[in-house]
């Protein structure tokens, strides 16, 4: 368990007297690797781009075709609404019927947010505040600790790896931590260690929620791309999650749009509400014209996002199947854009940021230091299977070749 209050305020890093809430905000940790990655870019070096969940294929056609119609229309040019044109609610709570059968109030229950990372970020605002603790798990994407930390929350980070773990450690810290938590945070399938839970996970995390008092927010960004039959479980499908609970998706994933941010917020009335009330004030909305799009993308493309997810799966494979042969422990994950991989052993000592640093500067290969989200991360890399086969082959060779690792059958 760790303690993220305990982060000691930096000296201001900046020349002008910044407020007290950045000063919590350490050093990014992928500043030195994002640096080097951009100094090869400019020098005219190929890079093979594993850092982020950032897809590079083009969304479905239909989505285009269907922005470029509505950039055509004047009225698509003004402000939007903040909460999301009411269509969007409607398309975004038949899609939740649909896939899971659960059934949302597009009025009350449903909030289009500017990326679900914005969403999450203003509903943290909306709940959290000094001496409010929330609970996320770790390893962490970033976002989840620090958007508590700037809305001045503690946060208490549990490792989410053993699920099972998890939730009776959200337990162990509800019985003995006053006050009590507020938020628990979870993130199925995870972002970054790609761990995925069943339904009745769920369940459990209700009753805790009941029990204690505690609000739940379930981040399921990765809804959209799973393998070889699993279907990974909304939140939002748990008898009573209604009553305690609210749960982000995003288009940014499945659908190929991370550039066009659009995502959402649904579930619990009081808690769309903060965040409704937050954003009223913050902003006018997503532009129109990709709201627009969006409709027809939950309504025409899921044929798209089904064949997206087959294409990751077999990139997950190729990779998995290099790394594996070059002897690394990495295990092929049921859902999400990301491997998990073990540094292996001849390069366990040099710690995940320096490993990543050699892979990008000898072999081209940008990945995210295990580091970089949380001292549970130490010892592991991410690496996000945003780049085709061809490319992804080409990074176990160039991995090979920088740490002289022979590739050999796997088995053996
Ligand atoms: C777990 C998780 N949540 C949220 C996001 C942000 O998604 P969006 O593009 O909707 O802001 C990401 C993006 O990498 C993610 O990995």
């Amino acid at each position: 368990m760790r303690n993220e209050s305990e982060i000691p305020f930096e000296d201001n890093p900046f020349k002008i007297p910044v407020a007290d809430r950045l000063k919590r905000l350490p050093p990014y940790l992928f500043g030195k690797i994002n640096k080097l990655k951009y100094q090869k870019r400019v020098a005219g070096i190929d890079v093979i781009d594993l850092g982020m969940g950032n897809p590079t294929d083009a969304p479905d056609p239909l989505i285009i075709e269907k922005m470029t119609e509505a950039l055509q229309d004047p009225r698509n040019h003004r402000y939007s609404v903040a909460n999301g044109i009411y269509n969007l609610r409607k398309e975004v709570s038949a899609r939740y019927f649909k896939k899971y059968g659960v059934r949302l109030d597009p009025n009350d229950e449903v909030i289009a947010c500017i990326g679900s990372k914005e969403g999450f970020s203003h509903m943290c605002l909306a709940l959290m505040g000094p001496g409010d603790t929330a609970i996320v798990p770790a390893p962490s994407f970033p976002i989840h600790v620090y958007s508590v930390v700037l809305a001045s929350g503690n946060v208490i980070a549990l490792d989410v790896r053993d699920p099972a773990k998890f939730l009776s450690n959200v337990a162990y810290t509800c019985e003995h931590l006053f006050p009590k938590p507020k938020v628990v945070l979870v993130n199925f399938p995870h972002n970054p260690s790609s761990t995925c839970i069943e339904q009745d996970f769920y369940v459990e995390l209700v009753k805790l929620a009941k029990k204690y008092g505690f609000l739940v927010i379930s981040d399921f960004a990765y809804a959209d791309v799973c393998y070889e039959g699993y279907k990974a479980p909304s939140f939002l499908a748990t008898p009573g999650a209604l009553d305690v609970g609210c749960e982000f998706t995003t288009m940014s994933k499945g659908y190929s749009m991370a550039g066009w941010r659009i995502g959402f917020c649904c579930g619990n009335k009081e808690m769309v509400r903060a965040l409704a009330t937050i954003k009223g004030y913050y902003d006018y909305g997503i532009f129109q014209a990709i709201q627009i799009a969006a409709i027809v993308a939950m309504r025409h493309s899921e044929a798209a996002v089904e064949s997206m997810a087959v294409e990751y799966q077999q990139r997950r494979d190729v990779l998995v199947s290099g790394l594996q042969r070059l002897g690394w422990e990495v295990e092929a994950p049921k859902a999400g854009m990301f491997l998990w991989a073990k540094i292996p052993e001849p390069y366990a000592k040099m710690g995940s940021i320096d490993f990543a640093m050699k892979l990008l500067d000898e072999g081209g290969v940008a990945v995210s230091p295990g580091r970089g989200f949380g001292p549970e991360g130490e010892g592991y890399l991410r690496l996000a299977i945003v780049e085709n086969s061809q490319r992804l082959r080409q990074a176990v060779r160039a991995i090979a070749k920088c740490t002289k690792q022979e590739p050999v059958a796997v088995g053996t």
